[in-house]
Parts: structure tokens; C-alpha cells; sequence
């Protein structure tokens, strides 16, 4: 792999877009040598989520050493981070967010001055946390994490498979990695690190780095778990999860960890992991990364998975027994390069890591399960566009795929319009003109940051031939512009004939597919979308018994039956609903079930009221603050 060095004033700031080139070592460099990233200056790389000034002073390398207590839930130590300053600069500025610091020190062990300005409550930015340089490089920050650190989620023994050991795991993204890691949160300041983390047995602890060697023992009923990271990272990477967990393995370089109890399923679910990262290599290149592994948390994890680096996270709630959801591991999988390896700078330009990541998904699931499958997820993604815009209004600001702001509008802009965008351009250019293209992109822009500018500009320098064809694109409409442009690249109108017949027949005569049984998901999932909104109960009664739906093993069709039977008052499935919510913290399936639910006044509000009393506790912050903001009427 290429090491990434350049001058200090360039790691400091660089506003070109072009790799570094190697450049000989310092004279002064004490340690083996650290891959440093640039960081990017231009206006629109400025992320407002941060209170860091890279272009005074970064982080560039991040150790930390602590402990885990979960009888007090408590993360504590040390984190020791590596500074780059620009000459003349007397402090850095750290992002903190309740973090409880007892002291700060240089490698001598002298104490540098140190403070903590205004929280901002809104949005979780918390406060800068400035210290004190005075010509330390490196800094020694002995602190706590607060006991509500919402990036970590303590589990009772009770929320687990096995019932018998606590679990914790954490969620960087956006920036809740403030309220446990003392350092630069911003997605375009990258830092490689380092850990060593003490745990009770017989837990295990992973990471999102590589783990060094067997746990030590350290005689006290702890042992101590060490991992390195030596790309650099965008600090929401960093990630940890810990309980009694085992592993299997998939392929050489591909395996999976689960509760002993849920392991074998899971395994069964993710085998085709190693032809995946064969495949997505075929596509853009080497994986870069060593292994990919994966765990299976919890179903209290907020999310279906999150991408952190050597260890995807996922929620059991997408195991079916068929491997019909795992379009989410080519998800997580993509990331190794969209979102890990070339990351939005900004997060208004989340399309960059999502979008792109949810195209690719597509590619990976295409050569894995073939084109039949890639096209009806395709056609699911394009109706959701579809349905947010006709609910947002299809010139809506925030439908662009470069916002000012996060991504409020679910998965249809940034991920969905994201996606089609660039099936768009390959429709255009042709796959094999795009695909070189899209491989380029990754490799001049590997372990760095991006901007939407940065995109449109290297599609117009390395992809686009002649007017004609620029044209033809329209790429700063789809980039810029709210809503879809008229040059989308839709989905086969045929994907779903069979099924779209089978609506039909069911809306005009009531019948009820007698295929259905022998479907794919996304056929199955296609016909529940596009039922009649108003259904009677004893409609809902024959769907349920004729295709089996509370029985279903797949949660992204049980989560649409529940849904469908809520919005119609059906009192049978308020116990599945109860049960569901009181198992499942996936926020793409509470929100709305507690959503629809409030939006049946006199009926439903009573049942939120109701089950979330008892499950908001067993919530992760995430999942809590938007069922909060649902039962608030907001
Ligand atoms: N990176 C996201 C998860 C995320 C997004 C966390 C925004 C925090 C803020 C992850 O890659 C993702 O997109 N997960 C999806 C699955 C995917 C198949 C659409 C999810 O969790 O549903
Ligand atoms: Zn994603």
C-alpha cells in the first residue's frame, strides 16, 4: 500500500484534491512512521459538527487505555493523542460532549491548562474542550466518559440472547463519539489508533481494528484486549463492542461473531461474506483493509449496520434463515471504500458515503445474486424516491443530494437518489467507462476526505467526453438541484410484473396471490406496499392467515405487516406490536410503528403510551430521541 506523507503544511491544510505524494521521512520522527491524511480547507469542507481548527492544530493519531465497568456503566482511562501544529500555534481545540476530564498532561507528565466552553444542547455538538499546547506534541488526557454517553449502550443481561452477561457496544456516527473519545469528531480529520481495553470475563471485547494477539490475563477476573488501526480513520469509525460472543469463520480473511446462541444463524446468514469482498474487489479494486469481519449485536442496536472498519456492525433483525436481507452486508461491505476509504468531508454531503455506498451495494448484490435480484432492490429504491417526493414535494430543498444539513428525509435522498444517480451516469458513459472511473475515484482519493464539489469536478476532468455528453448528464442538476432529473435511469418497468398484475387483482376482485409463498422478498415486500391504504379487519384477517404474514421469519416483512396493520386499527396485532418493540431497538422500525401509532389519536395513542413506558429505557439514545420527538407531537 502507498504511505500518505507530504510536508506539515500540507497534512495542516490542503485545499488541492490530488494524492500525496510519498515524501522522505522527518529527521525529528521518533516512532515508526504514522500515515498521515490532508485535511481539506476549501469553504464547503468546513464542517460545521466540529469545533476543531485542523489548519491550527490536529490529531493525528489517537491511543487509548481504559476500562469497562458495567456495574457502573462506566468507560474510563486514558486516551493519548498526537499533535501536528502549524508553527506559532499555542492550542488545540478538542470536540467533548459530557466527557469528564480529571487531568491533562504532556509525555514529561507536566500539566497543561485546559477548558471546557458552552455546550450547545441542540444536536449533540456538545463543547469545544481547548487545551493548552505549549510545545507538547503529545497529550495524555485522563478522563470518563459520562454515565448517559450516548454513543454507548450498556445492555442488561436481559436485553441479550443468552440472559446471563451484560453487553455494551458503541455508535460513532455522526458525532456521538465525542461522549467517549476526547479527540477531533469531524469525518474529514483523520487519525489512525490504537487500544487497550480491560474487560470482565469471560467477555470478549472487538473492535474496529485489528486485534493484537491473545487477550492478557491480568489475574484479577479482567483481561485486556489490544487492537491498531493503522489507516487513518474518521474518528466515527472508531467502535467497540463487548460480551460473551464467539467467533466463526467465513473465509480467509471473512468471519462473523455472535452470541454462542445466535452465532450459528448468523453464520448461516453471512456465508456468502467472502465471495462478496471477491466480488466488490472485482469491482473497485483490493480490499485495503486486511480482514472484514463482522458482528451480530443485540436487537437493541439502533441501526441495520454500521460500517466500522475490519468489524461491520449488524442487527440480528436482518437474519430470515434465507440470506434475503443481507444486501445490507454488501452495504456495509461497499463502505471499505464508499464512506472508509474516500469520506464526506461534510456531513450535508452524506450522499458521498451513502448514495455511492447504496449504488455499489447494488453492483455487489448483482454479481452475487444476479441481475434479477439487483433489479427489484433497484425498483424498491426508485419507489421510495418516488413516495418521498410525492410527500415532500418533488422541489423540496432538502431533496438535494448536497444539503446544509444531515439527512431528515430517510434513506430516499441521500442513499436512493444517491444511488440512482450514479446508475444514471453509468446508463450514459457505458459500465465500463464508469466503472474505471469510479475505481480511479477510490484509489486518488484512499484514505481521504471528499467534498460534492470534488466529485463533480474529477466526473468532469476523468469521465465526461465532449459537450454533448456533459449535457446529456446533467450532473450539477442531480448534485445541487432539488428533486429527480428527467434523464433518471429507471428501473426495469418488468421487474415486478408479476406482482404489480397481483395488486391489481387484489384491489379490483380481492384475490389474495396464491404465489406469493414462492416469491422473492422483494416481490413479497413490493405486493404489502402497494395494498390499499384502508383495509378492513377481516381483509387483514384473510392476508394474515392466506400468507402467513405475523408468522414470517423475515423482519423487513414483518415490520410492513405490522405497519399496515396499525394504520387500519387492527386490534389482533397490537400483541406482535407490543412484543416487537419490546425486543427490537432498530430505529428504522420503532419510529415509524410508534409513528403510525400516535398518528391513530384516540385508538393509538393510549398503546405507545403504553409500550413505550416499558421500553424507552431499553432504548439507545438514537432510537430514544426520535420516539421522544414522536410522542411529542413534533
Ligand atoms: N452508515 C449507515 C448507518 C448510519 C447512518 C449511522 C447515519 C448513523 C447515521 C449504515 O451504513 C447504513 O446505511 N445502514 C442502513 C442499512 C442499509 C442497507 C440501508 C441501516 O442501518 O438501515
Ligand atoms: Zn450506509
Amino acid at each position: 500500500m502507498r504511505r500518505l506523507a507530504a510536508p506539515l503544511a500540507l497534512l495542516l491544510a490542503s485545499t488541492a484534491c490530488t494524492t500525496m505524494e510519498a515524501a522522505p521521512p522527518t529527521a525529528s520522527a521518533p516512532q515508526p512512521e504514522r500515515m498521515i491524511s490532508p485535511i481539506l480547507t476549501s469553504p464547503e469542507a468546513v464542517d460545521a459538527s466540529t469545533y476543531a481548527e485542523p489548519q491550527v492544530a490536529r490529531v493525528t493519531h489517537v491511543a487509548l487505555d481504559f476500562d469497562l465497568d458495567f456495574a457502573a456503566r462506566r468507560a474510563s482511562g486514558t486516551a493519548t493523542l498526537d499533535v501536528l501544529a502549524a508553527s506559532g500555534a499555542n492550542e488545540i481545540v478538542l470536540d467533548s460532549n459530557g466527557l469528564e476530564i480529571a487531568r491533562i498532561t504532556d509525555s514529561a507528565g507536566r500539566e497543561l491548562a485546559y477548558e471546557i466552553g458552552n455546550m450547545v444542547e441542540e444536536g449533540g455538538k456538545g463543547a469545544p474542550l481547548t487545551i493548552q499546547l505549549d510545545g507538547a506534541t503529545t497529550l495524555r488526557i485522563e478522563y470518563r466518559a459520562p454515565a448517559d454517553a450516548s454513543a454507548l449502550q450498556w445492555l442488561s443481561p436481559e436485553q441479550t440472547a443468552g440472559k446471563v452477561h451484560p453487553f455494551l457496544f458503541s455508535q460513532g456516527q455522526a458525532i456521538l463519539n465525542r461522549t467517549w473519545i476526547p479527540t477531533q469528531d469531524s469525518p474529514g480529520i483523520r487519525q489512525t489508533w490504537e487500544a487497550r481495553i480491560t474487560a470482565p470475563k469471560p467477555l470478549d471485547v472487538v473492535m474496529s481494528g485489528v486485534r493484537q494477539g491473545e487477550p492478557e490475563d491480568l489475574g484479577n477476573g479482567r483481561r485486556a484486549f489490544t487492537f491498531v488501526m493503522d489507516k487513518p480513520v474518521p474518528p466515527y469509525l472508531i467502535a467497540l463492542a463487548a460480551g460473551d460472543i464467539d467467533f466463526r469463520a467465513i473465509g480467509p480473511r471473512t468471519g462473523v461473531w455472535a452470541e454462542p446462541s445466535v452465532i450459528a444463524r448468523a453464520h448461516a446468514e453471512v456465508a456468502d461474506t467472502e465471495e462478496m469482498v471477491v466480488a466488490a474487489e472485482k469491482l473497485y479494486g483490493e480490499y485495503r483493509w486486511g480482514r472484514y469481519d463482522m458482528i451480530v449485536l443485540p436487537p437493541a442496536f439502533p441501526y441495520g449496520g454500521m460500517e466500522n472498519p475490519v468489524m461491520t456492525f449488524l442487527t440480528p433483525t436482518f437474519i430470515a434463515g434465507n440470506r434475503s436481507n443481507n444486501g445490507l452486508v454488501a452495504h456495509e461491505l461497499a463502505h471499505s471504500w464508499s464512506g472508509n476509504l474516500v469520506t464526506n468531508a461534510v456531513w450535508g454531503d452524506s450522499w458521498l458515503n451513502e448514495g455511492v455506498t447504496t449504488y455499489f451495494e447494488n453492483r455487489i448484490v448483482e454479481a452475487v445474486y444476479g441481475k434479477k435480484r439487483a433489479e427489484q432492490e433497484a425498483a424498491l429504491m426508485y419507489a421510495n424516491i418516488l413516495d418521498t417526493l410525492a410527500e415532500v414535494g418533488g422541489d423540496a430543498p432538502g431533496t438535494a443530494l448536497s444539503t446544509d444539513g444531515g439527512y431528515e428525509l430517510g434513506s430516499a435522498i441521500a442513499y436512493d437518489k444517491g444511488a440512482f444517480f450514479l446508475r444514471t451516469v453509468e446508463r450514459i458513459v457505458g459500465r465500463t467507462r464508469f466503472d474505471a472511473w469510479l475505481r480511479q475515484w477510490f484509489d486518488n482519493h484512499a484514505f481521504q476526505p471528499a467534498t460534492s464539489e470534488m466529485f463533480h469536478k474529477d466526473m468532469m476532468v476523468n469521465l465526461v467526453q465532449g459537450e454533448a455528453e456533459a449535457e446529456a448528464l446533467m450532473l450539477r442538476e442531480w448534485i445541487f438541484e432539488p428533486g429527480l432529473p428527467a434523464n433518471v435511469a429507471k428501473p426495469d418497468p418488468t421487474a415486478f410484473a408479476e406482482v404489480d398484475r397481483a395488486v391489481t387483482a387484489y384491489t379490483s376482485a380481492g384475490t389474495i396471490p396464491a404465489a406469493y409463498s414462492g416469491w422473492t422478498a422483494a416481490e413479497q415486500m413490493r405486493f404489502l406496499d402497494n395494498l390499499p391504504k384502508e383495509l378492513t379487519a377481516d381483509q387483514l384477517a384473510a392476508l394474515d392467515a392466506t400468507l402467513g404474514l405475523s408468522g414470517t421469519g423475515n423482519n423487513e416483512i414483518r415490520f410492513l405487516w405490522l405497519e399496515m396493520a396499525l394504520e387500519n386499527r387492527y386490534d389482533p396485532a397490537v400483541p406482535q406490536v407490543d412484543a416487537f418493540l419490546s425486543e427490537v431497538g432498530r430505529a428504522k422500525f420503532v419510529r415509524p410503528l410508534f409513528q403510525v401509532l400516535w398518528n391513530e389519536g384516540e385508538w393509538g395513542r393510549p398503546i405507545a403510551t403504553r409500550i413505550y413506558a416499558k421500553t424507552r429505557d431499553s432504548y439507545h439514545a438514537v432510537t430514544r430521541a426520535g420516539v421522544d420527538r414522536v410522542m411529542d407531537g413534533e
